[in-house]
């Protein structure tokens, strides 16, 4: 998604070119109302295979050389058939190379089986996110009319990030496919199926990588028994050892809370020996998922956001995949992006992007975004803001642990985490950012120097301002000061 959304950034950047200027007023102090129409960036586009160059406004330093790959949404209709959701649309893989100073750009589409058979039949034959495949309307009625039981086969558009496993590019959705890519090239190689290595049906977008080349992800698996969150191990690329997931391990299964409706999850947090899970009441029901072509509903059907319940961390010992005891959890809220994670004085610090709604993935269809005037203002405004974020979770807690007492050691932090009568860690989070961020519209796709501080104490990370649906200014966070800078 952040991938999708940063091409967006930069092709909004290019698109606003042609539009008035806003005044520096509006880009630091968004104003809801009267927002531009972004119709234009929601659209079908042809791909670009032989590199073009790109115009460059500013200047880019001669050292930073090599590929920037990107991956999103780049075709939204087959026939007469529309997508409907922003995430539907057939992953446009894109490659800015950046050489000396120079850009060049090219993009191809993902030779999906999902794209390949909705070209050849020029109709959406697989469903999406969003969006439910009708039975052939050539079909007879009563064809028609058994298609709808047919069980709904998971989508290989992979549209959300590039991923590397023993230094190969892939780009993945959330299902239980992946695809090998050329990073030079951008062809599209072989299909990987998870399941075909481990016991799971999917992984994250968002795997977490170690300085050898290590990965780790979650994903579920659903079985007999209902679903379970999996801790993944992927090792890195050694002789002898074949490529594509051999060697991958299930390091650990944690059971949901509620087996039938386990939450939906988009990453994890990392720190040196920890996974750090977060079970978030945006719920995936999977009776309804499952039945959802019976009943003539999109998958997102499926999925609720359930406030009654509270946010839930779970913390694993990426060594020995033991689950530690300790039940932290806080209010409600919702994450999609983790920033950053590591361990002080015993403790797991965890700084997250966060909804205290969980409503905004299903108000992201493209009908919502291309709407203009009145109506792009009232969908912008009924979007819950995310947040930056700081949670701190100490992990030696026991029944010798005292009740109602602030355990968060850590002078620089102002989060809370209180043992209570029933055991439980209530943790309170500490804004990482100064009051007035609202006018920035929040922040979300949060990067930082990943290879120099993942899993470190840190002090800046980046993002996306969202005075808009889709990411308007780029802003840098000093964690320790809380002042921020936008463009
Ligand atoms: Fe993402």
């Amino acid at each position: 998604l952040e991938n999708l959304n940063s091409l967006l950034f930069i092709l909004f950047a290019g698109f606003k070119n042609y539009l008035p200027s806003p005044s520096r007023e509006q880009i630091l102090f968004h104003r809801p109302r009267g927002l531009q129409c972004i119709s234009p960036l929601v659209q079908s586009v042809e791909e670009t295979p032989e590199p073009i160059p790109a115009r460059i406004k500013g200047h880019i330093p001669k050292w930073i050389n090599g590929n920037l790959l990107r991956n999103g949404p780049g075709k939204f209709e087959f026939g007469n058939d529309n997508f409907n959701h922003w995430f539907d649309g057939m992953a446009l893989l894109h490659q800015f190379q950046l050489a000396h100073g120079t850009v060049s750009y090219r993009s191809r589409f993902l030779q999906s089986s999902s794209y390949v058979r909705n070209r050849q039949h020029s109709r959406i034959v697989a469903s999406e996110f969003g969006t439910l495949a009708l039975p052939d309307p050539c079909q007879s009625l009563f064809g028609r009319f058994l298609a709808r039981f047919e069980p709904l086969q998971p989508s290989d558009n992979s549209s959300v990030n590039y991923v590397l496993y023993k230094g190969d590019y892939y780009v993945s959705n959330e299902t239980v496919f992946m695809h090998k890519v050329d990073p030079e090239t951008l062809e599209t190689k072989e299909k990987v199926d998870w399941s075909k290595f481990i016991a799971v049906n999917g992984a994250t977008a968002h795997p977490h990588y170690e300085a050898d080349g290590t990965a780790y992800n979650m994903g579920n698996s659903y079985g007999k028994h209902g679903s379970s969150y999996n801790i993944i191990r992927v090792p890195p690329q050694e002789p002898g050892q074949g490529d594509t997931l051999e060697g991958a391990k299930v390091l650990c299964s944690i059971p949901p809370m509620d087996r039938a409706k386990p939450s939906y999850y988009h990453s994890f947090g990392m720190t040196e020996n920890y996974i750090i899970f977060i079970e978030q009441p945006l719920r995936m029901n999977l009776l309804k998922i499952i039945t959802s072509k019976l009943r003539g509903k999109a998958i997102f059907d499926g999925i609720s956001w359930e406030p009654q319940h509270n946010t839930h961390f779970h913390v694993v010992n990426k060594n020995t995949g033991e689950v530690l005891p300790g039940l932290w959890c806080s209010k409600p809220f919702v994450t999609f992006h983790q920033i950053n994670a590591f361990e002080e004085q015993g403790c797991v610090v965890l700084d997250l992007c966060c909804q205290d709604e969980g409503t905004s993935l299903a108000l992201y269809t493209l009908q919502n975004m291309r709407r203009s005037g009145e109506g792009l203002d009232q969908v912008y405004a009924s979007i819950p803001r995310a947040f930056p974020r700081r949670f701190v979770l100490p992990l030696d807690v026991d029944s010798d642990t005292p009740v109602g007492k602030n355990l968060n050691p850590l002078p620089h932090s102002q989060a809370k985490a209180v043992k209570g009568a029933d055991g439980k860690v209530w943790c309170t989070h500490e804004n990482l950012h100064p009051e007035g961020f609202e006018k920035v519209g929040g922040l979300e796709f949060p990067q930082i120097n990943y290879r120099g501080y993942n899993g470190r104490r840190y002090r800046y990370f980046y993002g996306c301002g969202f005075g808009h649906l889709v990411g308007d200014s780029l802003i840098k966070v000093d964690v320790e000061t809380k002042n921020f800078k936008v463009r």
